[in-house]
């Protein structure tokens, strides 16, 4: 991951990017990687947006042909990065790491990642993923109507961190989790991924349909739904957007 890399100065989104070269005749490598300094309309989940502030932010995209990937175990896909992020990032930040179901990536409760998985099915399998990944690593601030109350690297550490060598590291440790997987190691991953889910097994509260209540995290779903249990309820799964983090 990351051998072929290419480095743009300026791009609409490095997932569109990368989604058209991947649609091009010329077959491109697995593990392409697109980095842009600047993203101007960069995208996240649900139709949100990426806001970077251009050379600030680690924004890049990859190329992975997970074909040993069957379409209802496409989650495994949402670990195995939100994982990856979360121990480069460890290597940072000693403490108050968590991975915020489904996939962003939380220093105590404010945002330092995220992470927008594109997938391509044909049949029962995965014939494509683009994985696109923003990092604030070296705003100084951040507009205060943004949702998800981000956070940078640099706000903690009190210095910048150089977003090749960052880039790097993630690559090296999505490779190394991408080559457990394909040799069939997913329960590692999922213990991996449920054992630093932010808010795991605390009492916390959730709004479902304009209705809050208090819950608790239990873990997730065979598919990746969120497993929470109301206090004094039933365990419930929920999907992503079902369910909000008050
Ligand atoms: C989210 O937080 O909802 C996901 C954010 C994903 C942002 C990254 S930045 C690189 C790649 N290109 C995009 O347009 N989005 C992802």
């Amino acid at each position: 991951v990351g051998q072929n890399l290419i480095k743009l100065s300026a791009v609409d989104s490095t997932n569109n990017y990368l989604k058209n070269l991947a649609s091009n005749s010329e077959p491109l490598p697995e593990g392409t990687v697109i980095m842009a300094d600047h993203q101007y309309a960069g995208r996240g989940m649900q139709g949100n947006v990426w806001l970077a502030q251009p050379g600030k932010s680690l924004t890049f995209s990859l190329l992975l042909r997970p074909t040993f990937i069957t379409a209802d175990r496409q989650f495994e896909l949402n670990m195995l990065v939100s994982v990856a992020v979360n121990n480069v990032l460890s290597k940072y930040l000693k403490d108050s790491l968590s991975i915020k179901w489904p996939n962003d990536v939380y220093v105590g409760n404010q945002k330092i990642g995220g992470v927008l998985i594109e997938n391509v099915i044909a049949g029962s399998q995965l014939k494509q993923s683009i994985i696109g990944i923003g990092i604030n690593v070296n705003q100084g601030e951040f507009e205060e109507e943004l949702a998800g109350r981000p956070v940078s690297l640099s706000q903690i550490l009190h210095q910048n961190v150089n977003l090749m060598v960052l880039l790097n590291e993630i690559c090296v440790q999505i490779e190394q989790l991408y080559l457990k997987l394909k040799l069939g190691k997913s329960t590692k991953l999922r213990e991996l991924y449920v054992n630093n889910l932010y808010r795991l097994h605390k009492v916390s509260t959730y709004e479902q349909n304009g209705r809050v209540f208090e819950g608790i995290i239990e873990g997730i779903s065979e598919t990746g739904l969120l497993r929470l249990r109301p206090l004094g309820g039933e365990t419930l799964e929920f999907g992503f957007k079902e369910v909000a983090f008050i």
